[in-house]
């Protein structure tokens, strides 16, 4: 999978994105919710327009909020408090940055999914954090699509994430598995290609018109892992 074309994919619908992020909206908040420490200084991965941000209630000192996109870094909410970077967690320049940095929390919602080496990124955030709680999508997310077309999700396993992040941390897991529901086939298709989380699954003309066909269900599988992790 070429990270350039998620990146491209996530720019494009920038500007319409809050009306196509329900998932992501939901697991955001969710994974807020179950954040016990009242943290002063946080990092957060691959922020978008500040979903995550947003949804937290407490009073915080500082709040870097990083994203490899330019347009949704320019989304992201802005003041004294806020540093938004513009940078790529799959880049050396990432792990430069976080060199001489502590955090008391890192959040990331709905992106370390991307990641070309999660294990190196959780291995570098074990060293600059003791508590760590991230929402990623798993590779079960348009699991009917991919029976139907054949195609390997580009998206990591659970069994994967998981490994990554129990090699660094002590960790709490909870997956869960969740149907979006459609009036129509060209709406929820419409949805996959505006949601930001399909990536690069490239069809063929023939191969997208004939999944269209076969697609059976009036809902989309979205499955998401919700992690929580503490310094062992
Ligand atoms: C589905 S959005 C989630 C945004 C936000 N965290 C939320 O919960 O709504 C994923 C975000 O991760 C960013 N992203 C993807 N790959 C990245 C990478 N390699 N480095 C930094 N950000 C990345 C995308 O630009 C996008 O803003």
């Amino acid at each position: 999978m070429s990270k350039k074309s998620v990146h491209k994919e996530f720019s494009k619908h920038s500007k319409q994105y809050n009306n196509y992020n329900i998932i992501q909206q939901i697991a955001a908040k969710a994974m807020i919710r179950d954040v016990k420490s009242k943290a002063k200084n946080i990092l957060e991965l691959g922020c978008g327009s500040g979903q995550v941000y947003k949804n937290i209630s407490w009073n915080f000192d500082s709040y870097t909020a990083m994203d490899f996109s330019s347009s949704m870094c320019e989304l992201h909410p802005k003041n004294t408090k806020t540093t938004v970077k513009c940078l790529n967690f799959d880049e050396d320049a990432f792990f430069s940055y976080l060199d001489d940095k502590h955090y008391d929390l890192v959040l990331s919602s709905s992106a370390l999914q991307w990641s070309k080496d999660l294990g190196r990124i959780i291995q570098k955030l074990s060293c600059i954090t003791n508590e760590l709680h991230a929402v990623l999508f798993t590779s079960n997310t348009f699991k009917r699509i991919q029976n139907i077309s054949k195609k390997k999700s580009p998206i990591l396993s659970e069994e994967k994430i998981k490994d990554a992040f129990l090699k660094y941390f002590s960790c709490e897991f909870e997956t869960i598995l969740y149907k979006l529901e459609f009036t129509s086939k060209k709406d929820l298709f419409n949805y996959i290609k505006k949601s930001g989380v399909s990536g690069e699954t490239k069809l063929s003309f023939k191969e997208a018109k004939s999944l269209y066909k076969e697609y059976d269900l009036n809902y989309l599988e979205f499955e998401v892992i919700y992690i929580k992790a503490f310094k062992k």
